[in-house]
């Protein structure tokens, strides 16, 4: 997979990439992500990239021509299998979307800032708006590393574990069942018995029936 990042800010995000699990897909070549300063296509030479908006407001709004340079120059090179802008007026990010980007061969993130950007760019080139919850970040920056890191991590070969990914929160609509690893007794706070019997049949039933007890406490809405 390749992902290209499209923002004002790429020293804000490359955090992320150079840690962990997606450090580790980027260096199995299971990935390549590509950072795009948006400066670097700016419509004069001070480096403007943003404007007042047409009818008045507080906040400025990233300019059509920088991202459709940029845009122009990606769509040049290789086909994208989806433009994605990141906002909060869009589909919350759910599992079931972080699997299908999974299987893209060409992305494109753009993140917004400000105001966001001038919706002709929306109109004409974005195939998916996603935000990543019900509130809002100063920019789009973060939400895209959240994307990215929900993404890579379900490309075959990025876990060690390939089973992994399929056990996680979500992927059954389910939250997670409770974990212990060693001692089995800590300060009489105990392990329940069942993991220490050894019958794994069993312990995948007790695990089903505490994602179930899980979910129904905490996000009776997946049910
Ligand atoms: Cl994608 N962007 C911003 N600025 N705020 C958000 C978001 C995105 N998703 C949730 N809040």
């Amino acid at each position: 997979m390749r992902i290209d990042i499209i923002t004002v800010s790429p020293e804000l995000i490359k955090s992320p990439f150079e840690h962990s699990i997606i450090k580790r897909a980027i260096d199995k070549q299971l990935v390549e992500v590509h950072f795009h300063n948006l400066r670097d296509y700016a419509v004069n030479r001070y480096g403007k990239i943003d404007d007042y908006q047409f009818g008045g407001g507080a906040g400025m709004v990233l300019m059509i021509e920088p991202i459709d340079k940029c845009l122009t120059e990606l769509f040049a090179a290789r086909k994208y299998d989806d433009v994605i802008y990141m906002t909060p007026d869009a589909q919350r990010l759910d599992q079931q979307c972080a699997n299908q980007l999974s299987t893209a061969e060409n992305l494109i993130i753009l993140t917004g800032h400000y105001k966001g950007v001038d919706q002709r760019i929306r109109d004409a080139y974005i195939t998916k708006e996603i935000s990543i919850g019900d509130y809002v970040l100063s920019g789009g920056e973060l939400a895209a590393a959240v994307l990215c890191d929900a993404v890579i991590r379900l490309i075959p070969g990025v876990l060690g574990d390939e089973t992994s990914a399929l056990t996680d929160s979500f992927q059954d609509n389910l939250l997670a069942p409770p974990v212990y690893t060693r001692p089995a007794d800590y300060k009489g706070m105990k392990v329940p018995d069942i993991l220490l019997t050894g019958d794994f049949a069993r312990i995948d039933i007790w695990r089903h029936e505490q994602s179930i007890k899980r979910t129904q406490e905490i996000r009776p809405d997946l049910l």
